[in-house]
């Protein structure tokens, strides 16, 4: 209809101004034409009568003339006759003579034998008088008068008028129908030999065979642009970049320039609690937060989070925000609030009862709830209505985390289509048997594919994703490129393995690692030579504690020469004890740990020291400096981010990694001895290699790993979503010309985002 639109307005209005120029011209043309006909009409009706008129002009009764000029005149268009005397008087007519015409004089330069006419506006109408002079053997009788009626010739111009427009714009109609047809059809092939020339062949290459010479060169520059697109990924693929806070602001501004960022998370990075009269900062627990965090603070932003702290209320403004860091603000906190039975539903209830046990194989029960869920879904949109407030930018990059969140990316699309939604899963997905028993398994999953990027830690996560959108949803599935396509939209799935800043700043003023071997040894009532495991968590069920207690128990059972010389050191943060299961879980550590220590320990030696409590990032760097080795045996872990850290703290390339093989870290630091942790035996034996182990063998193996931790820090995996996301806004804002361009001619894409 466009299109049709499109050549049919300017042609009718070509049209209709020709037609409006050429009518008067054209009436005035015919009505000259006409008054000739008319002219010459007049001289032959005179040329019939003159002699008859002549001969009776002297007839005393003038009957003769009288019945001459009434037959005459019967003529349609002939209105009237009259003989005029030489002094102008009408001496005969015909009875249809005009009342109001007068005997018209003759101009006094016309010839005497010139006829004269002269066209007279009367009330009936216009008439055109010819004036004959008659004589009679050279006496002048006066003037014979033919009178005609002209308003026919009104009334033809005014018809003429009529047909021509009608004329004109069928005219038009029919150039510009055919016009539409050829045009539509021209372009239709062009359109499709573009799209054709645009589209990968089966060896992945481009052909340019079969494209018209007339479309090669801009299909040519089209694929030129497309490709251009790669470049970024192909170079942060093929070169290595030191990824920095500078790598990444260098890289938004390049590649993003004037996005906004807006991040969201349940947990936020800094809380303020009320202690007596004072108000302390605490940062959390969180592998999220320490990912997360230097992030914000190089590329600044608005950073979304439940503000869960006792004294968080009184240290935001009116808008609820705060700068933070609060020793160097960087960046805008805005905190959202929740009721004590919105965070039971949506926070303890869905979150951590439901998912959290759900993609996490640990043998718990999940449980769901329906009350759970309409909390779940009425934060989720709190926190989507909290984004659109804070969105200054109809496009912002929304980075949206974990699965607190799971029907946030859909909410944000719905509201704002141009944002590019980034949406990282930070535990691990299960197989779609699994998840399948999440009732609201569609619902979380179409609120996922609102993203238009989705990351995983894993390449295997990623597959079970697929798998399981393939399982429940109607949706095309691309395995090879990581794409899931449900209603027109495309979201790319893929694994962004998380890391930590590099160099980390907890590192910065740490004593030397003699000095923090030393220190903590004191600290814990331990002997200055003894040999440390170390252990850092949360009191999660997933993070396997007792099994590690258990392997500690089974080292000192089958090497009891490590009797009174080994102990292990665990910090383990209290969490989510509001919920049962992290009381037992708790409760069945600490019982483990004193059962082990009531078989073994000797004096004031014990095999497991337990500190039950929050420790701040420095302090738990302080404890990696310290231990001979770190102990992760996660049952099952999306990355885990202690086993990074330790290797972090280590600048002597020193230290033993333990570290189990259900965690996603495991496919990154394969230097460390990787480890079953159901298996306490052979979990006892790997810390018993742990501790045997050569300075050389740990100093390479050390070595190796922090390499990679160096190499693939927060920043690399940032920039890399990041790049990932400049790519896809290219991509798209190309093809959303392209389809501007194509549309009117043919079917659309579907969108990608
Ligand atoms: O792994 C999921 C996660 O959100 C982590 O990012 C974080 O370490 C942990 O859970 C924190 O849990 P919470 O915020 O419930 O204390």
């Amino acid at each position: 209809m466009r299109i049709a639109l499109r050549f049919l307005v300017p042609l009718l209005l070509v049209l209709g101004g020709v037609a409006w120029a050429a009518t008067p011209l054209l009436g005035k043309l015919i009505e000259q034409w006409l008054r000739a006909d008319v002219e010459m009409r007049s001289q032959l009706v005179f040329e019939s009568v003159q002699d008859t008129v002549v001969r009776n002009a002297k007839d005393p009764g003038g009957g003769r003339i009288d019945g001459l000029f009434q037959s005459v005149a019967r003529d349609e268009r002939l209105l009237a006759l009259g003989l005029c005397s030489p002094e102008g008087r009408l001496i005969y007519h015909s009875p249809t003579w005009p009342r109001a015409l007068e005997c018209p004089r003759r101009p006094a330069d016309k010839a005497a034998s010139a006829p004269s006419f002269k066209v007279l506006p009367l009330n009936d109408g216009t008439v055109l008088t010819a004036a004959f002079a008659l004589t009679d053997e050279d006496a002048e009788l006066g003037h014979l008068v033919i009178v005609h009626d002209l308003s026919f010739i009104e009334r033809r111009s005014a018809k003429l008028e009529r047909y021509l427009t009608v004329f004109l714009a069928a005219l038009g109609l029919v150039i510009a129908g055919i016009t539409v047809v050829v045009a539509r059809v021209t372009l239709r092939g062009w359109v499709r030999a573009v799209r054709k020339g645009l589209a990968p062949t089966e060896s992945g290459g481009t052909a340019d065979r079969d494209l018209p010479s007339d479309i090669a060169p801009l299909v040519r520059e089209m694929r030129e642009m497309l490709r251009n697109l790669d470049v970024p990924r192909g170079i942060s693929d093929a070169i290595r970049v030191d990824w920095s806070p500078d790598t990444l602001r260098a890289l938004l501004k390049s590649e993003l320039p004037g996005a906004e960022v807006i991040v969201v998370s349940n947990r936020e990075p800094y809380i303020h609690n009320q202690e007596g009269d004072t108000v302390r900062v605490q940062r959390p627990a969180s592998g999220l937060v320490t990912a997360l965090e230097p992030i914000v603070r190089a590329c600044g932003g608005t950073w979304i989070a439940h503000g869960s702290g006792s004294a968080d209320a009184q240290t935001v403004d009116r808008k609820d925000h705060i700068q933070v860091p609060p020793e160097a603000p960087a960046y805008t906190l805005r905190r959202v609030w929740l009721s004590e039975e919105e965070q039971e539903g949506y926070y303890y209830g869905l979150a951590n009862e439901g998912l959290w046990p759900l993609c996490h194989i640990v043998f718990v029960r999940p449980n769901f709830r329906a009350s759970d869920w309409a909390q779940y879904v009425a934060v989720n949109r709190k926190f989507a209505d909290a984004v659109v407030a804070e969105a200054r930018s109809p496009d912002p990059l929304v980075l949206v985390q974990d699965y607190h969140f799971a029907l946030l990316p859909a909410m944000v699309r719905e509201r704002l289509p141009g944002a590019t939604v980034i949406t990282f899963w930070h535990i691990p997905w299960p197989n779609p048997e699994v998840f399948g028993i999440c009732p609201w398994r569609e619902e979380v999953l179409k609120g996922l594919l609102g993203s238009t990027i989705l990351g995983f830690h894993t390449q295997l996560h990623c597959l079970n994703f697929l798998d399981t959108v393939d399982r429940f949803l109607e949706c095309r599935i691309d395995r090879e490129h990581g794409t899931a396509r449900t209603c027109g939209q495309e979201t790319l799935v893929r694994p962004f393995p998380i890391s930590i800043e590099w160099p980390p700043s907890a590192l910065a003023g740490q004593p030397s690692v003699p000095e923090c071997r030393a220190e903590v040894r004191r600290d814990h009532g331990l002997a200055p030579d003894t040999l440390l495991a170390v252990g850092v968590e949360r009191f999660d069920y997933t993070k396997g504690i007792a099994d590690r207690f258990r392997a500690v128990e089974s080292l000192l059972e089958h090497h009891p020469e490590w009797l009174g010389r080994f102990s292990l050191l665990q910090i383990a943060a209290p969490t989510r004890s509001h919920l049962a299961i992290y009381r037992q879980t708790q409760d069945e550590a600490e019982a483990v740990a004193q059962a082990v220590n009531d078989r073994f320990g000797q004096g004031d030696w014990r095999p497991i020291v337990l500190v039950a409590r929050h420790h701040e990032p420095e302090q738990v760097f302080t404890l990696f400096r310290a231990a001979d080795l770190c102990l992760v045996s996660s049952l099952h872990d999306g990355m885990n981010l202690v086993a990074k850290e330790f290797v972090a703290a280590r600048d002597d390339d020193d230290g033993v990694l333990v570290l189990s093989s259900f965690a996603g870290v495991s496919r990154e630091l394969v230097e460390a001895l990787i480890v079953n942790p159901y298996d306490h035996q052979a979990m006892g034996e790997a810390i018993h290699a742990a501790l045997l182990m050569s300075p050389e063998q740990r100093r390479e193996r050390m070595h190796l790993m922090r390499t990679l931790v160096s190499e693939n820090n927060v920043y690399y995996w940032a920039g890399r979503m990041l790049l990932e996301a400049a790519r896809l806004r290219k991509r798209q804002r190309i093809e959303e010309q392209i389809d501007r361009v194509t549309a009117p001619f043919g079917r659309r894409r579907g969108g990608r985002r």
